[in-house]
């Protein structure tokens, strides 16, 4: 699939602009803090329903206007649409004029795979980047899964409540059974969904890490969850009570939840070398597109945010190569050239666009 044309309004340093994209390899390059960035914000928004730099949606309308509008249209295999976001007081969503209601239901229109400079620390980061990779994948193959997670946080910060006040206040102890079935019910959907998934990208991200490494790392991930199986959920969260009464809050559950990569039965985190590392997330990125080109068969839009900054020449091209039909849209301070590649160049000054073509 590939984005035709994004339209954006009040939207962070733009006022009004439009952009056509290439349904290839798209590089917007440009000065530091010209808006490089916030074009794949937008998009990202189109796809997901929120940011991926922040979470109040107020900080992505221009600091002078009181609403924001971005427009984005697509093109798949056999149908073309449109997504349209206002953020004012509230937040609408539309797909093709017709409002949805709710955030999540734009979810599986436009899909996209997104690497940041901040992705190049995932393994030495904390879990929770790790879980933020794994919920941005599956939220899109699986809308409910969005569900499942808003339900699942709402559920542990009321037990959680609770159990501070069994410790501070000697509330009964028995009482916290009702929260504990409700989140081992919805807990153990979201493992099962986790579980699929990286199972998934590990099948892809073998051959994918042999073929860039000349067959020398044999490369494997690694699902790492204190649940360990789906059907002892309950018995798990209800054997840690005693260390949630001590601790005034929840131990044991898919909210701890992390991945880790191993090469050549090595865990990277500890043992591999910024090199490895590097690898090893363009591996993951690769096969994170591929896993969603096998659900979907349509593959989905790749973002590279400022992916000149964090890695070599050899490794960029590297990964393009490995792309396979994807549309990408490439944001870098420098121009990027590449052999036997037709790229289409955007030169961004102050929240003005310039298509220079090809
Ligand atoms: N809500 C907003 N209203 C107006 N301008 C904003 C808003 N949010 C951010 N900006 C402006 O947008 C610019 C930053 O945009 P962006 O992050 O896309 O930059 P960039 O081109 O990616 O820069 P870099 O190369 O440093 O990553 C800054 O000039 C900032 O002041
Ligand atoms: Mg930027």
């Amino acid at each position: 699939m590939y984005i035709k044309k994004i339209k954006l309004e009040n939207f962070r340093n733009y006022e009004k602009q439009e952009i056509i994209l290439s349904e290839n390899i798209n590089n917007i390059f440009g000065d530091n803090a010209q808006g490089k960035t916030n074009i794949l914000e937008a998009i990202f928004l189109c796809s997901l329903g929120k940011s991926f730099r922040t979470n109040q949606d107020k900080e992505m309308v221009n600091t002078c206007k009181d609403y924001l509008k971005v427009e984005t249209s697509f093109f798949k295999k056999d149908r073309e649409g449109k997504i349209n976001i206002e953020i004012n007081k509230n937040k609408n969503f539309y797909i093709n004029d017709i409002k949805v209601k709710k955030t999540s239901d734009i979810l599986g229109k436009i899909y996209v795979v997104l690497f940041t400079p901040q992705d190049i620390n995932i393994f030495k980061s904390e879990p929770l980047r790790r879980r933020r990779f794994l919920n941005i994948m599956i939220s899109q193959l699986r809308p409910i899964y969005v569900h499942l997670l808003n339900k699942y946080n709402k559920t542990l910060e009321q037990r959680n409540n609770y159990l501070k006040q069994i410790k501070y206040e000697n509330k009964p102890e028995y009482m916290l059974d009702i929260w504990d079935e409700q989140l081992a019910d919805i807990g153990k959907k979201i493992f099962i969904y986790r579980k699929e998934f990286i199972e998934k990208i590990n099948k892809k991200i073998k051959d994918i890490h042999l073929n860039t490494t000349q067959n020398k790392e044999n490369i494997e991930i690694k699902y790492k969850s204190n649940i360990i199986d789906e059907n002892k959920y309950l018995e798990k969260l209800k054997k840690a009570k005693n260390m949630d009464f001590q601790k005034g809050y929840t131990t044991i559950g898919i909210h701890r939840d992390d991945f880790e990569i191993f090469i050549n039965n090595q865990n990277i985190s500890v043992y591999g070398s910024q090199g490895q590392q590097r690898s090893s997330i363009i591996s993951l990125k690769l096969a994170e597109a591929e896993t969603i080109y096998d659900e979907i068969e349509e593959y989905p839009i790749i973002l590279l945010d400022d992916f000149t900054s964090e890695l070599d020449k050899t490794r960029i091209k590297g990964f393009l190569e490995n792309i396979k039909q994807n549309q990408v849209i490439i944001t870098s301070t420098e121009k990027i050239m590449l052999e036997k590649k037709q790229i289409n160049y955007y030169n961004i000054n102050n929240g003005k666009i310039n298509n220079m073509g090809g």
